[in-house]
């Protein structure tokens, strides 16, 4: 087996990125990009698991693929490209649809989350969407996974898939076992309306999440307005167990000023919440409105965008082709 590390991770094009999306994956997909090979997709096939719409989609690949670079992910680093075009990932899906097993997937919980309380009117693709990730992941064995900790449950699924596969078929060390990277110190950013809950693009109400393109004004009015808490801001962390939206104010401004959570409580203690969200916001304004901009001023060109995408398919799709060929091989398709 090749020892060398390789990245892959994606994103669905569903709409605008929030703050959960910067800070449990992009921030992190840059920083790997400086260090190993890196490959980030925007996985359309993912996102119509559930209904979109056809004249909507485009411009969400457009829209996330100018997120990716607004937060500074560089297309002669990193390969950049969406799912749909290479079509090695339909293929490999369908071949891991055979592998994995149906106990497997019944235990996954965002399907549950996602298909809600009828779940015979939730189409197949949404049941057998992890394995659509395994593909993913192992169309280019990938060793390294970036992603947020609702993914996690997803990664180990890759795991056993990846294992399975290489009992299987007698290829002991065919697929890397994929590594998930999940943040250490904020995996999982909380809805500023309920803690509880994680920040999601698919939350009814827009002051639960802070987007990428939210101007100043709308950051201000959406912290402001963040359920907090009536008391002052106690020192010890413990006391913050019962109150989980000023755990997550506390854990973002900690996160975004590259302070420790202990540290930020200390430096906070005795103050009213008005005074963490004041000093949120701004912080908040410095590193997401530039964001914010860029992606706006690269949507304004559509074929540059396009054309880094059929760039980072070409080279997509010449790692998938050679890695399908011995796939392929393994299973006996002639
Ligand atoms: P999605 O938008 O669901 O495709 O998610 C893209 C990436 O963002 C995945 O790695 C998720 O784990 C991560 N992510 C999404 N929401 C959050 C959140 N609230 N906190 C941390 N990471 C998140
Ligand atoms: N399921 C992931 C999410 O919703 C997106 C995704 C699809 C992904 N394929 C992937 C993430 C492969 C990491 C690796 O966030």
């Amino acid at each position: 087996m090749s020892k060398k590390k390789l990245v892959f991770s994606g994103v669905q094009p569903t709409g605008n990125l929030h703050l959960g999306n910067y800070l449990g994956a992009l921030k992190n997909f840059v920083s790997l990009q400086k260090q190993v090979e890196c490959i980030y997709c925007v996985v359309d096939l993912h996102a119509i698991t559930i209904f979109q719409d056809p004249n909507q989609l485009q411009n969400n690949v457009l829209e996330t693929t100018a997120s990716f670079l607004a937060t500074g992910l560089n297309p002669n680093k990193s390969i950049i490209f969406n799912q749909s075009s290479v079509s090695g990932h339909a293929e490999l899906a369908w071949i891991l649809n055979c592998v994995s097993r149906i106990g497997w997937l019944n235990r996954m919980t965002q399907f549950k989350d996602k298909a809600g309380s009828d779940k015979e009117k939730a189409s197949v693709g949404l049941y057998i969407y992890p394995n659509l990730m395994a593909a993913d992941i192992l169309l280019y064995k990938a060793t390294h996974v970036p992603v947020g900790a609702d993914q996690k449950q997803h990664l180990e699924l890759s795991r056993d898939i990846a294992q399975k596969f290489n009992n299987d078929f007698n290829c002991k060390e065919f697929f890397p076992l994929p590594e998930p990277l999940i943040p250490k110190n904020i995996s999982r950013v909380m809805s500023l309306r309920d803690g509880t809950k994680k920040m999601s693009k698919s939350e009814e109400s827009d002051y639960s999440r802070i987007n990428l393109k939210d101007t100043a004004d709308e950051i201000i009015k959406k912290i402001k307005k963040a359920k907090s808490d009536s008391n002052t801001i106690p020192g010890d962390i413990n006391a913050l167990e019962s109150k989980p939206e000023a755990l997550n104010l506390l854990t973002i401004y900690s996160e975004i000023t590259k302070s420790s959570l202990e540290k930020t409580i200390s430096e906070m203690e005795g103050k009213e919440y008005s005074f963490l969200k004041t000093k949120l916001a701004e912080a908040l304004i410095n590193e997401i409105t530039p964001v914010g901009k860029e992606i706006e001023k690269l949507l304004k060109d559509k074929s540059h965008l396009i054309s880094i995408l059929k760039k980072g398919t070409e080279k997509a799709n010449i790692i998938a082709e050679e890695n399908l060929k011995n796939i392929r091989e393994k299973i006996g398709l002639i």
